[in-house]
Formats: structure tokens, C-alpha cells, sequence
């Protein structure tokens, strides 16, 4: 599972880019003070931390599978319910929630359809519900530039383009699938700049995630051929990277 790695790798792998979504989710979801929030798939607490941020720590609670994310998350949120849960099974009660959000989660549930329904089901009723995925099948997602490259060189590599909710308007299908009324979407947009290839890409080989595990298993000959790749595919340094997130928001 590639996401039981070190926090502080995935904070320089797609931290970098998530915690850019966070206030954009929070937005989007109408974060107020006084609403009690779940953060599902919480990492080491991107989101978490913008919504410690609005409501304080006692009316947040997060949830993720992987045992060192949630040791990080509840390090870094004292107080914050942090429970090592998957979506498709939480811990809470029905209507504990006024919001419950999954930040580029959705593709990574073995269902997500039965993650969605327990994120309505622990939602109280006309309460919301809002997910974000990054836009892998058009190839504006921060990992664009990195499939492209392996693409070129292995063109059966699974870039993710096929995973849920990662092409435009997918998401909003999964939540009307899920018993959500009231759907809408919208594209969130992350701009980061980076001083250097090398800041770029170091993070790739750090194991974090799909592409962190796809460059894991290469040998070193063939790891070199997709650096260079990805090197011929972006702009000189430094550059700023613009990349694309599918949202939906819904009501339980
Ligand atoms: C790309 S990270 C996003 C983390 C954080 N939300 C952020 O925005 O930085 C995907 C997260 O989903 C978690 N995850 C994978 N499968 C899950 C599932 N079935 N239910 C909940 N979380 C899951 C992973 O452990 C990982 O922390």
C-alpha cells in the first residue's frame, strides 16, 4: 500500500500540491463557524489543519487507513478525533456531521460508492458532503507531466486516468449514484512554482503513492530514462506548475 510511508515524504511529494486545495474544498463546502466536520482520507492533515484552522480542534474529527498518517495527523491536531478507519466503513454514528469531506480520496476506495454512502450516512440530513479528485485522465493533475513521460516509455504503464472521479464529471456521477441530492461541480486549480528539476522530482522517488511506487520498482537504468523524460517534458527552472482538481459538493 504506497501511502504507509513517512509523512514528511508525502508532505514533499503531493502535500506540496493538496494543502493548496484545502482552503478551496473548505469553500467549497461552506465551512461556518459552528459546524462539526469529518475529514476522511486525512493523510498527514492537509485539510485537517484548514479546518482546525475555521473551527477549532474539538469540532473536527478525520479518518484514513494508514497507521503512520494517523499518527502524524493526531501529532500535529491534539485534539482533533483522528481514527485509523477507511471511508467505506466509519466509525461515527448516523448525522454526526454537518460536512464531511474527502480530499483526493475517492479513487483511492476499493468502493468508492459504498465510501460515499457511509460519508451521507454519518452526515445529518441536508448536511454536506464535498470530495476532490486531481484531473489524471486529462492530464492537468500535478503528475501530468510524470505519466506523460512513463506513457512514452511504457505505454501500458496504469496512469491513473482510469481511476474514479478523475475525469470531468465523474465525481458528480459517484455522488448522485450515492443518494446525494442537490449535485453540483467545479474545477479547484493548485499553482505551485519550483525553483528547480531536481526539487521537482526528488519526491517521485520517495515511494509516496502510485507513481512513488511505480518509480520504486524500476531499475535504476530505467528509472534514469523517465527522469530524463520528465525533464524533457517541462519547462526550464524555475517553473510553475498549474494543475487541476475535479470537485463536487452534495447534500445528504
Ligand atoms: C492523496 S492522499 C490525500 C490525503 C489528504 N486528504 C490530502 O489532501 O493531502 C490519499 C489518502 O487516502 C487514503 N485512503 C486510501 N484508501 C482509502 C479509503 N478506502 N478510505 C479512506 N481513505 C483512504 C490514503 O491512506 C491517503 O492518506
Amino acid at each position: 500500500m504506497s501511502f504507509f510511508v513517512a509523512a514528511d515524504a508525502y508532505d514533499r511529494f503531493m502535500g506540496r500540491y493538496s494543502r493548496l486545495l484545502s482552503p478551496q474544498l473548505a469553500d467549497l463546502a461552506g465551512i461556518a463557524a459552528g459546524q462539526r466536520v469529518l475529514d476522511v482520507g486525512c493523510g498527514p492533515g492537509a485539510l485537517t489543519s484548514e479546518l482546525v484552522r475555521r473551527l477549532g480542534p474539538e469540532a473536527v474529527a478525520a479518518v484514513d487507513p494508514s497507521e503512520p498518517f494517523v499518527a502524524a495527523a493526531r501529532d500535529r491536531h491534539p485534539g482533533v478525533d483522528v481514527r485509523q478507519a477507511s471511508a467505506e466503513d466509519l466509525p461515527f454514528p448516523d448525522d454526526a456531521f454537518d460536512v464531511a469531506l474527502a480530499q483526493l480520496v475517492v479513487h483511492f476506495m476499493s468502493d468508492p460508492l459504498a465510501g460515499l454512502t457511509e460519508m451521507r450516512r454519518v452526515t445529518r440530513p441536508g448536511g454536506v458532503i464535498a470530495a476532490c479528485v486531481w484531473d489524471h485522465a486529462g492530464g492537468k493533475g500535478p503528475l501530468g507531466a510524470f505519466w506523460q513521460a512513463a506513457r512514452e516509455l511504457d505505454p501500458g504503464v496504469h496512469d491513473e486516468g482510469d481511476l474514479p472521479g478523475a475525469r470531468e464529471g465523474h465525481l458528480a456521477q459517484l455522488f448522485t449514484e450515492a443518494g446525494l441530492t442537490a449535485v453540483d461541480s467545479r474545477s479547484l486549480m493548485a499553482e505551485l512554482e519550483h525553483s528547480t528539476f531536481d526539487e521537482w522530482w526528488q519526491p517521485f522517488t520517495e515511494g509516496v503513492g502510485p507513481a512513488g511506487a511505480y518509480v520504486a520498482a524500476l531499475d535504476p537504468e530505467r528509472r534514469e530514462a523517465l527522469r530524463e523524460a520528465c525533464r524533457a517534458l517541462l519547462p526550464d527552472a524555475p517553473f510553475r506548475l498549474t494543475a487541476v482538481a475535479w470537485a463536487a459538493r452534495g447534500r445528504a
